[in-house]
């Protein structure tokens, strides 16, 4: 499909690029002279230059020596189609891409390209969003490479009241990601933050075009701080805010988890689907929040209560026992959990 260029600036796709990059990985580190390449690539030598030129743009860290050849030392983490492709899973999800350095918003790209008829699975990534979108018309802070700014085209044959089941779906996803490959017991609140130690890691955005009271296409956009240090987020998140590398106290690769991510989601879904129910995914939620039993308070559109958090319903609504004992289905809000 024909992608507007108004979406922003992307990474380009070269098969050459591809081929080349393969062949240095495939060599592991040691030199390949530019002769074997121009034969067994089928390519001229200008033409592996010129692809080596890209990989360098991209990230690559690539020795070239005139008579010698090229040795590759070290990939990017950037999130390029190349790097998104290879990787597990992707029945569904992930099954095409199409990376950004630079858009406003992945959802609003998405929900733009969902409308052109995008195929579902389509995952939309970008390096930087200078317009990135949170609940309830909130900014996002996504600066270029400090974190996974991404969203996921789904087509889902599921009514409208399936949203938040569909933004489960990221959060979970996420959490068992960050669990399996780092071991950071992540944690999950009500909506859809993914939260450790009381600040907020990530979130999920789930847009959606509708056709009477069914999903005719979703957009589940992942938010999640990889890599910004605690000073890099503006003075209003600094004390509500972390990420990766403050947890950690390390640099955390991006391509990896975003993959694992994508293999965790892919996986979900198709059992969504098969089941045609997200009864598995919210149980899984509720394994992985700590809310269930707590007195909150939460507040949306000027209206407060207060309550003890009685559980979430098969769609994922939040059940809030009143001090009188009457039991409200919550389908919006912003909680702050008052006691444990
Ligand atoms: C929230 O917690 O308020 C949700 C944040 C979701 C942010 C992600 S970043 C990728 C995708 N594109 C956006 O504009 N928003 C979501």
């Amino acid at each position: 499909m024909r992608i507007p260029a108004s979406l922003g600036t992307r990474w380009r796709s070269s098969e050459t690029a591809d081929a080349v990059a393969a062949a240095l990985k495939t060599a592991g580190g040691s030199i390949v002279s530019g002769e074997r390449l121009c034969r067994s690539l089928g390519l001229t030598r200008t033409a592996i230059w010129k692809a080596v030129r890209q990989l360098v743009r991209e990230g690559y860290e690539i020795r070239a020596s005139r008579r010698v050849g090229y040795r590759l030392v070290a990939e990017p983490d950037s999130i390029l189609p190349r790097t998104v492709r290879e990787g597990p899973g992707k029945r569904i999800v992930g099954s095409t891409a199409v990376c950004f350095r630079k858009t406003s918003s992945t959802n609003a790209a998405g929900l733009i390209l969902a409308g052109m008829g995008a195929p579902e699975g389509l995952l939309i990534t970008a390096e930087e969003q200078t317009g990135g979108r949170g609940r309830m018309g909130r900014s996002w802070h996504s600066p270029a490479g400090g974190g996974l700014w991404f969203s996921v085209v789904l087509r889902p044959k599921l009514p409208v009241l399936a949203a938040q089941a569909l933004t489960f779906l990221g959060a979970v996803s996420t959490a068992h990601a960050i669990r399996t490959l780092y071991g950071v017991p992540v944690a999950l609140k009500w909506p859809n933050d993914i939260v450790h130690g009381g600040r907020k890691l990530g979130g999920v955005l789930t847009d959606l075009a509708a056709e009477s009271d069914l999903i005719r296409h979703a957009v589940v956009g992942v938010g999640l701080n990889v890599n910004i240090p605690r000073s890099g987020f503006p003075a209003g998140l600094r004390e509500t805010a972390t990420s990766l590398l403050a947890i950690l106290r390390r640099r955390v690769p991006r391509v990896p988890l975003l993959r694992r991510i994508l293999a965790e989601m892919d996986r979900r879904y198709a059992e969504m689907v098969s089941s045609g129910n997200s009864a598995a995914l919210v149980a899984e939620w509720r394994e992985l929040t700590p809310m269930i039993g707590s007195i909150v308070r939460v507040s949306h559109l000027g209206h407060v209560r207060e309550g003890t958090v009685s559980g979430v319903d098969p769609d994922g609504a939040l059940l809030l026992r009143s001090p009188s004992g009457v039991v409200d289905r919550l389908l919006a809000g912003d909680v702050t959990i008052m006691r444990r």
